[in-house]
C-alpha cells in the first residue's frame, strides 16, 4: 500500500511520528515569527560550555562513547537511575561482556576487561561530574521534567573520552535553568542552608 507519509503518521502514530506531526502542526499554527519561541527555548535549556578546558581523567580502560554509540546503543543500556538513588551509575562488567565475550577479544584492553570480569572486581571508573557535597541533587526529577542527557553533558555520542566540558556544576547554571523552567530557586531548594551547623554554630 502506498500511503502518503503525513497520512501514515496520523493512522499509525509512533512516538517519533507524533513528535514530527506536533512539530508540523505547531509550525503551521505559529507562522508568525516569535510567538512560539519563548516556551520552546526555555524547555530546551542548554548548559553553557566550560570556558576553561577540562581534560578527561585517566580511566582504567580506554572506553569510547563514540565507538559504542556508533554501534547503535542507547544511553539507558549502561546508565540507569535506580530508585531510590540520585545517580545514573556505571554499567556492570557483565553488560560489557555481553558483547566482549566475542568482540575484539584479542585486544589488550579487552583482555583487561576480561580480567575484571573473571576476578569480579568492579571497574574503578573515575568520576567526571560531581556536585559539591551537601548540595541537593538528583537525576530523576530532572529527567522526568524532560531534560535530556545532552542538555547537561553535551553530545556524548561524539566523544572518545568524557571530560567536564559543560558548566553543569556551577550554582549559576542550576539557578538559570530553574528560573527559565519555572522550578523553585530558593536557597533551601538546593541547600540545607543557612543552618547553625553550616555556620559552625553548634
Ligand atoms: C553492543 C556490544 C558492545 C557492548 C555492550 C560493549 N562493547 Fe565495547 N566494543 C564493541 C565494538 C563493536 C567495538 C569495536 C571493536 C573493533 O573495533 O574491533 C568495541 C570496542 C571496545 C574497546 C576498544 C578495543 C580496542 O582496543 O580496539 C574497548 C576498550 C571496549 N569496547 C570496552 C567496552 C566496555 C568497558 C564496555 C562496557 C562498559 C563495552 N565495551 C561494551 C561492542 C560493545
Ligand atoms: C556501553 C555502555 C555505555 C553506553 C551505551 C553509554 N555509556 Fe556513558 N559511560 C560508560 C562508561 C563505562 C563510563 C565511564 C568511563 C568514561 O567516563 O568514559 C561512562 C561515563 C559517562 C559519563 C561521565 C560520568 C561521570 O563520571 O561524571 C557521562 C556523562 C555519560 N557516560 C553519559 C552517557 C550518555 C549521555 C550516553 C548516551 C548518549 C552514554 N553515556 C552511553 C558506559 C556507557
Ligand atoms: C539537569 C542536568 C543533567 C541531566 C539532564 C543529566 N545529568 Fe548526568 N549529571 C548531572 C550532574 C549535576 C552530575 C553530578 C552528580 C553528582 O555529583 O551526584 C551528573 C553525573 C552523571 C554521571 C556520573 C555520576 C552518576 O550519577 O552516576 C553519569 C553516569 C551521568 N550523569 C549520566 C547521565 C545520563 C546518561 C543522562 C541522561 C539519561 C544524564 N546524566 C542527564 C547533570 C545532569
Ligand atoms: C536543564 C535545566 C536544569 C538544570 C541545569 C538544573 N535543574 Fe534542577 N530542576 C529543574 C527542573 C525543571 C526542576 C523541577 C522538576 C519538578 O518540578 O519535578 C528541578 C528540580 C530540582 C530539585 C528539586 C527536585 C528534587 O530533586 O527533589 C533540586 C534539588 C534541583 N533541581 C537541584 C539542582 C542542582 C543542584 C542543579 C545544578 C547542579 C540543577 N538542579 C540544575 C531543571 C534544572
Ligand atoms: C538550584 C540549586 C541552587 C540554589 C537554588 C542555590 N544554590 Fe548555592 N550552590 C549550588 C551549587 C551546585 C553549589 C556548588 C557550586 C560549585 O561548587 O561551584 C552552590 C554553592 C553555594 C555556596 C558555596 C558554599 C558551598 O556550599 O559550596 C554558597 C555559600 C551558596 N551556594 C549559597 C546559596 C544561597 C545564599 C542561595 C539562595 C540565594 C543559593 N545558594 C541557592 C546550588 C544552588
Amino acid at each position: 500500500m502506498n500511503i502518503p507519509i503525513a497520512l501514515r503518521l496520523v493512522l499509525a502514530p509512533t512516538g517519533r511520528g507524533k513528535a514530527a506531526l506536533c512539530t508540523l502542526l505547531l509550525a503551521c499554527l505559529f507562522v508568525a515569527p516569535g510567538i512560539a519561541q519563548e516556551p520552546e527555548a526555555s524547555r530546551e535549556f542548554v548548559v553553557a560550555d566550560n570556558l576553561a578546558p577540562h581534560s578527561a581523567p585517566a580511566q582504567p580502560l580506554p572506553f569510547s562513547h563514540k565507538t559504542h554509540m556508533a554501534v547503535g546503543l542507547v544511553c539507558q543500556m549502561c546508565h540507569t537511575n535506580p530508585d531510590p538513588g540520585s545517580l545514573m551509575t556505571y554499567p556492570s562488567t557483565e553488560t560489557c561482556m555481553a558483547c566482549h565475550a566475542a568482540i575484539a577479544t584479542d585486544k589488550p584492553a579487552i583482555m583487561s576487561l576480561q580480567e575484571f570480569a573473571e576476578s569480579g572486581r568492579t571497574i574503578p571508573w573515575v568520576r567526571v561530574y560531581a556536585v559539591t557535597p551537601g548540595v541537593s541533587w538528583g537525576h530523576r526529577a530532572h529527567l522526568e521534567s524532560g531534560a535530556q542527557c545532552e542538555n547537561c553533558h553535551g553530545d556524548i555520542s561524539q566523544v572518545e573520552t568524557v571530560s567536564e566540558s559543560k558548566a553543569t556544576l556551577a550554582m549559576a547554571t542550576c539557578i538559570s535553568c530553574h528560573e527559565a523552567r519555572g522550578a523553585k530557586a530558593e536557597c533551601v531548594t538546593c541547600h540545607a542552608w543557612p543552618t547553625d551547623q553550616y555556620l559552625g554554630i553548634e
